[in-house]
């Protein structure tokens, strides 16, 4: 299915449901080629940091040989991160629902332990209790049906694992946010559009972030 990607799609995306689920699906699928070039450039690197913070806290030492789920896997890059943390001998799941997203990722695995999985957060194809930690990069605000999605992590952990998320928000300064505000909202989609090639994408970025502080 063909879905129109013009500005009033993308808001009735950001207000949720089935739309917001097949709209997010197929602007990842389009994006998919261009998606770590833009996420690097975007953030001038500093996703990097933020991504090795996040795996910080899920704490792989704790179990290094357990199983672990990288939701909302994209182009799998905090599964890479994982699997070469210093001691890790455990395996990752990479889900995401956006075929094309991990297809891109595909080339980072190399021979590593990480199994990219077609899936969607909402409906996990998992065992319940088999995962050791789980983690989600960049991913909660775009999945239509939260309380679903989080269910579905609490069925797949293991008694005492871990879970991690890692978003975006408004700073708390207002200077900060002034300045935030006008990166977020005319500047990054338009460097998006460019170099994307995606006429909303990038629009639906702050839009997807302010709606999701909002909740
Ligand atoms: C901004 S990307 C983040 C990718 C990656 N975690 C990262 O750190 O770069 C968000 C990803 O969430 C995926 N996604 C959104 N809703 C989903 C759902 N319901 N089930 C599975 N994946 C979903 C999208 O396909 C996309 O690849």
């Amino acid at each position: 299915m063909a879905i129109a990607t013009d500005d009033a799609t993308a808001t009735r995306a950001a207000a949720g449901g089935a739309e917001k689920r097949a709209y997010v699906r197929q602007i990842f699928s389009e994006i998919a080629p261009r998606y770590d070039l833009l996420n690097h450039v975007l953030s001038l690197n500093i996703d990097r940091i933020w991504r090795r913070k996040a795996i910080a806290d899920l704490d792989v030492g704790r179990n290094p040989d357990g199983r672990y789920l990288d939701l909302c896997a994209g182009t799998m890059d905090v599964s890479v991160a994982i699997a070469r943390t210093a001691g890790f001998r455990g395996s990752i799941v990479s889900a995401d629902f956006a075929e094309p997203m991990l297809r891109n990722g595909r080339d980072k695995i190399g021979a590593s332990r990480i199994a990219p999985v077609a899936a969607d957060a909402l409906e996990l194809p998992l065992a319940s209790e088999s995962f050791a930690g789980a983690i989600v990069a960049f991913g909660i605000r775009n999945v239509a049906g939260l309380d679903a999605a989080l269910s579905e992590v609490h069925r797949v952990l293991e008694y005492g694992g871990r879970f991690v998320i890692l978003e975006f928000s408004r700073p708390d300064s207002d200077l900060l946010n002034s300045d935030y505000q006008q990166y977020f909202t005319k500047i990054l989609p338009r460097i998006g559009a460019l170099v994307s090639g995606h006429p909303t994408a990038y629009s639906y970025l702050p839009e997807s972030v302010e709606l999701s502080d909002a909740r």
